[in-house]
């Protein structure tokens, strides 16, 4: 059995102030139940959400890093630094850095090498764009991001590694993929990993969905047997939602 994952991406969103308030309501609603449940919060407030959530059961992510180990990158954070504030696991290649900062496969296969030998976690995203599935190309364009960002990383370093698919469509558009939808592309990814690392693999990686996750579909999605849990955007933004969510995972 794979255990579930629920992963709160809050984007660009919440002031140190109202992120305090988002995570006391959270923990206050929280009941630690099997399913792991990530914050990953803007980079800013990271410091602080691990105080805070010290002891809840819910552990701490980043939404992004560099590559590079420290040096010349203005404006840039690198793995060592995320460690230090208590964050272990990180949301690398999620669409919004492919698609509105340009991150190539390569570059995104970086990150994830950087990461990994730093001994983090990664949530690895992906997924197709709407021109992309109605040419029905989705799992060849899902097939591509897999091999070039995975590239290089070995059958062990993959017990390090939880995967996002994430169709471009359903993110923050309300258009949830159907769970039918969503379990052939998990079925999909499963025997990719099957094919490509071994049975061991594709058995114990979790993939999770996202796109427009809501309390009210989120028991179906997480219901497919190839789907484990998901990653959240704006539904997670507000406490009672997001741990609606949580419980559907449980
Ligand atoms: P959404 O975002 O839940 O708002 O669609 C999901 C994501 O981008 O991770």
């Amino acid at each position: 059995m794979r255990t579930a994952v629920v992963a709160a991406n809050w984007k660009m969103n919440k002031d140190l102030n109202e992120a305090e308030i988002l995570v006391k309501s959270l923990i206050e609603g929280y009941s630690p139940s099997g399913t792991e449940v990530y914050i990953a919060p803007p980079f800013v407030h990271l410091y602080a959400v691990n105080k805070w959530i010290n002891e809840s059961g819910m552990r701490l992510a980043a939404q992004n890093m560099n590559a590079a180990e420290s040096g010349a990158h203005t404006g840039e954070i690198s793995s060592s630094m995320l460690k230090s504030v208590g964050a272990s696991t990180v949301i690398l290649g999620h669409s919004e850095r492919r698609d509105i900062y340009s991150e190539s496969d390569g570059l995104i296969n970086e990150k994830v090498k950087s990461a990994l030998a730093a001994g983090m976690q990664i949530i690895f995203c992906f997924g197709e764009q709407l021109g992309e599935r109605k040419a029905s190309a989705h799992f060849d364009v899902v097939k591509a991001q897999l091999s070039e960002g995975l590239s290089g990383v070995s059958a062990d370093q993959m017990s390090e590694v939880i995967l996002a698919y994430e169709p471009v469509w359903a993110i923050g558009t309300g258009e949830t993929a159907s769970p039918e939808q969503a379990q052939e592309m998990h079925a999909f990814i499963r025997d990719y990993l099957r094919n490509q690392f071994s049975d061991a693999v594709a058995e114990r990686t979790r993939i999770l969905y996202g796109g427009s996750v809501k309390p009210s579909n989120a028991a179906e999605l997480f219901s497919k047997p190839d789907i484990d849990g998901g990653l959240i955007g704006g539904a997670s933004l507000q406490a009672d939602d997001f741990l609606a969510i949580v419980k559907a995972a449980s």
